[in-house]
């Protein structure tokens, strides 16, 4: 379920809970005394809509909700009570009493989730400053690592992946080489072709990168994807060898997003691929190296949205090189 989807039907939840409480309060008498305990029991019912829309959409949510309940409940005093000025009086206390229970949660759950939105960009920027200091000791200012993780995150949307999901794939795209921290600068710096023995040395760069990443809470499942960034459908990619399902989706969907901008990006050995001979070369892996399901879900993005993410994260020449 999206965010648009879940919203509108708590805003549906809302509406039939307040048409409900105000159809039950109006239709319980308030005479004889009995039917009045269960009327005044049913009155403090209209406290629920607004302390679910504080605490579903904040301050605003709970203002419109309240509103709506005070209407309710104003009519309700007059039929009511029609001319007893003191029991019209009463139920204005109570009135008060919905908008104490609406505004002051509605302003705490807002409080809280400026916080909590402080700590995610908080993470997030630590995350990008470790990122920047990998590339640094790469001498590169390559944005590699974020137009992979934008590229990621469109396939995910197509996918109907939900936001938290995404949001961790996005960090496993992020911090997919994390690992090459462990690789000796020899190696990871080394001019010309690596020999075997080197190669060996530097495939290891998944399993410590997700030793790395895993120790990390919230970044538990994007380690899973740091782990498998390098596995292919087929079985022929490394640590594991993993195959087919057995490789996280958010890896599935990382390699193909990976293949397309180290294609389409400069390197000092070749020229940039375009659009069309970047994807006829991912296409060709289609079933080998990537998942089709995923590839026919990347190539049905439009080319435009690919190039606008390409221009937003620019490679830029280092100064220090
Ligand atoms: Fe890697």
């Amino acid at each position: 379920m999206n965010k648009k989807n879940g919203s509108r039907n708590k805003i549906i939840l809302l509406a039939c809970l307040i048409g409900i409480i105000a159809l039950l309060h109006y239709a319980t008498p308030t005479e004889p005394h009995y039917y009045h305990k269960i009327h005044i029991v049913l009155r403090k019912l209209y406290f629920l809509p607004p302390v679910m829309a504080a605490a579903w959409f904040g301050l605003r949510g709970a203002i419109l909700t309240t509103s709506a309940v005070s209407l309710l409940f104003i009519m309700h005093a007059l039929l009511d009570w029609p001319g007893n000025y003191m029991e019209q009086a009463n139920q204005l206390g109570e009135l008060a009493g919905f908008w104490v229970a609406g505004l002051i949660p509605g302003w705490l759950f807002d409080r809280q989730r400026s916080i909590l939105q402080e700590l995610a960009n908080a993470n997030e920027e630590t995350l990008l400053g470790l990122v920047s200091a990998l590339d640094l000791r790469e001498h590169s200012t390559r944005l590699h690592s974020q137009r992979v993780r934008e590229y990621t995150g469109l396939i995910a949307d197509r996918l109907g992946v939900d936001e938290k999901a995404k949001r961790e794939i996005g960090f496993g795209a992020l911090l997919h080489d994390v690992g090459k921290i462990a690789v000796p600068d020899q190696i990871l710096l080394k001019p010309g072709k690596l020999t075997e023995p080197e190669w060996d040395e530097m495939r290891k760069h998944s399993e410590a990168g997700y030793r790395i990443v895993k120790k990390i809470g919230f970044l538990k499942d994007a380690a899973e994807i740091v782990y498998a960034h390098h596995e292919q459908l087929d079985g022929s990619g490394y640590p594991r060898g993993l195959r087919g399902e057995g490789i996280p989706l958010g890896a599935r969907m990382f390699m193909v997003a990976d293949v397309y901008d180290a294609l389409t990006s400069e390197r000092p050995y070749r020229s940039p691929m375009s659009y069309e001979e970047a994807t006829a070369e991912i296409k060709s892996l289609s079933g080998s190296h990537f998942d089709p399901v995923v590839v026919d879900t990347f190539l049905a993005i439009a080319p435009e949205q690919l190039q606008e993410i390409a221009r937003r994260y620019p490679d830029q020449d280092n100064p220090n090189r």
